[in-house]
């Protein structure tokens, strides 16, 4: 007998997504998006949210199911994200996950979210060399990771962000140069037609004390590109919004880029894995694939579907759990909206009184 098939399930923040995973092979997946019942507030409403986890998860899972080809029985194991994340999202995801799990009678792997970022590139490469350097790019996070076993060891952070996320940089920007969110994408398709030299942006932190090198901070650069938006409207002159999107753009892909390869240097590490949302933006893989050729570093970044959330990376976890033999969840095992990336499992109990499967 192989390994069993894992069922992975998402829904920390608007999207709800469901994916199976065997041995390191994408079986099927499903995903539904509140992203439309957000878009005219701006940002994500994490009510509306929630409720939108509520009616779309049974119907994920089934088109997981569907997709693969396999039946409810046909699962081995539940992986769902525990943290971080919106928590009455969290809440919705976790609820179906341990239905399923007890009425399965399969164990269940909390999983944390950041963790499924990483390991969804072995869907797509396969297993990730030990060590590698991972560059964790998303609308709430952006760290330089030194990865070793991502099922067993402690996850190393060279550097996390002071303030902004890269992609929460992205998306407020786009707020105010009038652009529909999600920002970061909207910036991505506008900045093809800007010129990126356009607006001397700064590179924060990039000539900093030496112990912040690998830290990142975006929230100057956000209010950099807002105050250049705002002297436009207050001069009544039109906006150039495709230079300001290419030259926001610019910066941020520089900055990661250049430190992410300052790390696997200073470090002796091999390969660099790029991933999150802003995995997807088209400069920065470009950049980093400049970057990485000159110094001779492997660069590996999943597809564009493999950047955003999704049930199938977190079946990914779930997968490198099961086989490296990790403990299952608790019953009890509860969410934690605000977990630190430590360990790629995420097992916070409420109270301690484990029932155990
Ligand atoms: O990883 P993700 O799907 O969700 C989080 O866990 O945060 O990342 C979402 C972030 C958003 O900020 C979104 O604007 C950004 O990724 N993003 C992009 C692109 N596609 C998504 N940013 C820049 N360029 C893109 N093409
Ligand atoms: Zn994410």
């Amino acid at each position: 007998m192989g390994s069993p098939v894992v069922l992975g399930i998402e829904s920390s923040c608007d999207e709800t997504g469901a994916g199976l995973v065997r041995d390191g092979r994408l079986l099927g997946h499903a995903l539904a998006s509140s992203m439309d019942e957000h878009a005219r507030f701006g940002g994500v409403v994490p009510e509306i949210a929630a409720r939108a986890h509520v009616h779309a998860l049974t119907p994920v899972v089934r088109g997981a199911l569907a997709d693969a080809g396999l039946r409810a029985a046909d699962i081995g194991a539940v992986a769902v994200t525990t943290g971080p994340g919106l928590s009455g999202a969290l809440q919705v995801g976790l609820a179906g996950a341990k239905g399923l799990a007890y009425a399965l009678g399969v164990p269940l792997y909390g999983v944390h979210h950041l963790a499924g970022h990483v390991a969804a590139d072995t869907l797509e490469h396969g297993p990730l060399p030990d060590p590698c350097m991972v560059l964790i790019v998303s609308g709430g996070h952006t760290s330089l990771l030194l990865v070793r076993d991502l099922a067993r060891d402690r996850i190393v952070h060279l550097g996390d962000t002071l303030d902004d996320a890269a992609g929460e940089c992205f998306d407020k920007v786009a707020r105010v140069f009038g652009l529909p969110y999600p920002g970061g994408p909207a910036i991505d398709r506008t900045a093809r037609e800007g010129d990126p030299r356009a607006v001397p942006f700064p590179r924060p932190l990039t000539a900093g004390p030496p112990e912040k090198r690998f830290t990142f901070s975006f929230s100057g650069l956000k209010t950099a590109a807002a105050r250049w938006a705002e002297s436009h409207h207050a001069g009544g002159r039109p906006l150039p919004v495709a230079d300001g999107a290419a030259a926001l753009q610019e910066a941020v892909a520089d900055v990661l880029t250049r430190k992410a390869v300052a790390a696997c240097s200073e470090h002796g590490v091999g390969t660099l894995v790029v991933v999150g949302g802003v995995a997807a933006n088209s400069r920065v893989r470009a950049l980093a694939e400049k970057r990485c050729t000159a110094a001779g570093i492997t660069l590996r970044v999943p597809p564009l579907r493999l950047c955003t959330d999704n049930g199938a990376i977190i079946a990914a976890v779930g997968d490198l759990l099961v086989r490296a033999g990790a403990e299952p969840a608790p019953l009890d095992v509860s969410i934690d909206p605000s977990a630190p990336l430590e360990y790629a499992a995420l097992h916070p109990v409420t109270a301690g009184r484990a029932l155990a499967a």
